[in-house]
């Protein structure tokens, strides 16, 4: 009889250990660290829930669908990974605050590099016959001094819950999109629209898994801010509308009861709309 080495094969209770015992010494010490958790906790998950064989091929059916549909502007695992609150997550985990400081939320897909500065005061909207709001405030650090020269980069949906790059034969380019910087008093001010609560792209699969699970795939209303300052935390939020009906079931999880804001009704203005809120950075250096 031929005689085999002693080897520890896998098996349903050593499965964690066959696969993190291959890992080698010359591994990156954090990348073996992650990989061997995630293991562990891919195996536990597997062990709880006892997954069929039809199971584990329709959760491949559907990764290999997230990933087909995907391209440079369609970013399926982004989605996937908001629906199934990780994105929020790890931006808690990365954006611990002391108290008093503005809050982050998620980025989401539609921010976009490059949008040139405008004069404070701009008006954003490049669509017309839309009802206008003014969006103003002023960028403060934690012990209320005005900070200058704060980069402010918005980005908010049109009035039929679209995003420009979503609709680049229909939007003019940089649609509701703009950059301003602060002056000495911190202030800013602008003119976009009052923002509307539209869906995530529902029509792949997160879109399918969300109506499954009898989930809709709605974002409440929401301007997209990034404020940023030299010594200061680089803040990624939004400022939400109060009153959305979607303020309680955001398919992203991405509301925080500190950035609901108002939106009145302006009376004699250029505007039909106001939108006060002033933002508090936490210095860094
Ligand atoms: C957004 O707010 O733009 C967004 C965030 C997460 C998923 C989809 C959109
Ligand atoms: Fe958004």
């Amino acid at each position: 009889m031929t005689e085999h080495p002693k080897i520890d094969y896998f098996t349903e209770d050593r499965s964690v250990d066959a696969v993190t015992s291959r890992v080698g010494d010359e591994a990156d010490a954090r990348l073996a660290h992650v990989m061997n958790r995630l293991v562990h906790h891919l195996h536990a998950f597997v062990k709880d829930v006892e997954v069929s064989q039809d199971e584990w091929g329709l959760a491949i059916d559907f990764l290999n669908r997230t990933g087909q549909i995907s391209d440079d502007n369609r970013q399926e695992f982004i989605l996937l990974s908001d629906v199934l609150g990780v994105s929020m997550l790890v931006d808690a985990i990365n954006n611990r605050r002391p108290g008093g400081a503005t809050e982050n939320t998620v980025l989401g897909p539609f921010h976009i590099d490059g949008v040139p500065e405008s004069a404070m005061g701009a008006n954003i909207t490049k669509q017309g016959g839309v009802e206008t709001c003014l969006f103003e405030g002023t960028i403060i650090d934690l012990n209320g001094a005005p900070i200058e020269g704060a980069r402010i980069d918005v980005w908010s949906d049109n009035e039929d819950g679209y995003y420009d790059v979503q609709q680049p034969d229909i939007q003019p380019q940089h649609n509701n999109r703009g950059v301003f910087i602060t002056g000495t008093d911190g202030r800013y001010w602008f003119e976009g629209i009052k923002p509307v609560s539209y869906p995530i792209p529902d029509d792949g699969p997160v879109g399918q898994l969300l109506a499954q699970l009898g989930r809709h795939p709605n974002r409440p209303a929401h301007m997209h801010f990034i404020i940023s300052a030299e010594g200061y935390d680089r803040v990624t939020t939004h400022t939400f509308v109060e009153g959305d009906p979607y303020l309680q079931s955001d398919a992203v999880f991405g509301v925080k009861a500190s950035l609901i804001t108002g939106f009145e009704p302006v009376i004699d203005g250029s505007t039909k709309w106001r939108s006060t809120y002033d933002f508090r950075l936490h210095k860094i250096t």
